[in-house]
């Protein structure tokens, strides 16, 4: 039985802003723009969208599902409907959180650190950029300051509770971001040379789709509909029955699609209005778009400039919740204590574990160069490990406990609630052939792909070479 004091969304709309703000987040605005900057823009786009409906939507699903199902946090539902053994994967699920927490508030730090110093200091007189992004993710203090910023912020909505915090913070949040992305859109859409971003990003040029791009398009899908850690599990056991699970689902991702197209439509035309290189990757945020809120003077520039890093904030916190949300559920539920003293606690030590990926950017060089990692930094190492491995993963693994485990036609009974109509649908026959033939094999093979590319440094290229492909 779950306990009263569990709480729940007190409406469809409440757990599917709540969803979708976990969902909407630094991927989108952030990650989503760079790579299809880098990946031949619209081509890029269609390669997501597809993989998006195709394969990530059926996993939504099935994560909603077995949450409300149970009823419970994650490792407590996959325990319940499955046994002692599967729970291991729920603690998976809540490691995730926590890692994955741990340097996603780091760079939402930086984030609210640029949204403050646009708004109230003088970033906008900056003179290069560049190495301003540089010193500024060496600074200590401000790293400090700004990420335990972001973290008590995300632990008072947290700690508030499911329905007064998250469901409310999201309420709020959701339309804002939305409002924001759309008075911004419509600015950049008036600049010069507007035009010329906006067809870079949707002509789609197909002799850019390959093997490489669908890789990336694929593992970016999963992040950004927060898959394959239990985020929606946890989520959906808050939701009540008589919601339509299906629908619901859709609507999530269909929101988690707009906002990264919204967010495209933003940045391009900003980025081809100073003439700058539309594929400078991750620092496109950072680097290039800072200068170009200089060039619109200091008014105009504050204004822009604010908004946008208000709204890749109110985007990290939707984000930063539902991660802090993983952990704080399994204590809640399983142990038994307060949500209160708990989410701050959590939320301290995911703090502490994440002083190597902040720290790793130049200040402490052991974190900036790991030796047993390529040399890469901390910040990489948990990112690629805990985000672009284990997810597809435990994508993969809650595929095989559906099908193997708790039952596909148990699922099916759980969505019958709430949506009578999907009893011998079409859907449902597709749900449940993506779910038993398609999901596990596609992501199992990512999942190896990734071991060999961020482990042994073997990519798809030098496969495809070995088979005689190319
Ligand atoms: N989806 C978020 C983004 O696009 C990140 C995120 C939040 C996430 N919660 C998650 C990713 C849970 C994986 C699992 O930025």
């Amino acid at each position: 039985m779950p306990s009263v004091t569990r709480g729940g969304f007190s409406s469809r709309i409440g757990f599917i802003l709540a969803a979708a703000g976990s969902a909407v987040g630094l991927g989108n605005i952030w990650k989503f723009p760079y790579e299809a900057g880098k990946n031949g823009g619209a081509a890029f786009l269609v390669v997501y969208f597809l993989l998006t409906f195709l394969f990530c939507y059926p996993i939504m699903v099935g994560e909603i599902a077995i949450g409300r199902r149970a009823g419970k946090d994650v490792y407590g539902s996959y325990k319940l409907l499955g046994n002692k053994n599967w729970g291991l994967l729920g603690l998976l699920g809540i490691l995730c959180g926590i890692m994955i927490l741990s340097f996603y508030n780091v760079v939402a730090g930086w984030a609210f650190g640029y949204f403050l110093e646009i708004s109230f200091g003088n970033l906008l007189s900056e003179p290069d950029y560049g190495k301003f992004f540089g010193n500024y993710v060496n600074d200590f203090w401000d790293n400090l300051l700004f990420s335990l910023g972001f973290m008590a912020i995300t632990a008072y909505i947290v700690a508030k509770g499911v329905k007064q915090g998250i469901e409310a913070a999201s309420k709020i949040m959701m339309p804002a971001l939305l409002l924001i992305l759309l008075l911004l859109i419509g600015y950049s859409l008036t600049l010069p040379n507007a035009m010329k971003g906006i067809s870079f990003y949707l002509l789609p040029d197909f002799s850019k789709i390959t093997l490489d791009t669908i890789y990336p398009a694929m593992g970016h899908a999963f992040f950004s509909l927060s898959l394959g850690m239990g985020a929606l599990i946890t989520y959906g056991s808050y939701v009540e029955k008589k919601q339509n699970i299906m629908s619901a689902a859709f609507t999530i991702t269909i929101m988690d699609m707009s906002v990264a197209f919204l967010a495209g439509l933003m940045i391009f035309p900003l980025i081809f209005s100073q003439g700058v290189a539309p594929d400078s990757g991750p620092s496109l945020v950072f680097v290039v778009l800072p200068s170009i809120f200089k060039a619109f003077g200091p008014v105009l520039g504050k204004v822009v400039g604010g908004s946008f890093f208000l709204l890749l904030c109110f985007a990290a916190l939707t984000s930063t919740i539902s991660l802090l949300e993983v952990p704080v559920a399994y204590f809640v539920d399983e142990k038994n204590v307060s949500r209160q003293k708990v989410t701050w606690l959590i939320a301290a030590v995911i703090f502490i574990v994440g002083l190597p990926s902040m720290l790793s950017q130049g200040v402490v060089p052991a974190f900036n160069k790991l030796h047993f990692y390529h040399d890469k930094t901390a910040l990489d190492f948990v990112a690629e490990v805990f985000s672009e491995l284990c997810l597809p993963l435990g994508g993969c693994l809650m595929c095989l406990f559906i099908v193997l485990r708790w039952g596909q036609h148990n699922m099916s009974k759980e969505i019958y609630e709430g949506n009578p109509g999907y009893e011998g649908s079409f859907l449902e026959k597709y749900i449940n052939f993506t779910m038993r033939y398609v999901c596990p094999i596609l992501l199992g093979i990512f999942s190896i792909l990734i071991v060999l590319d961020k482990l042994f440094s073997v990519t798809l290229d030098d496969l495809t070479g070995l088979l005689g492909v190319r």
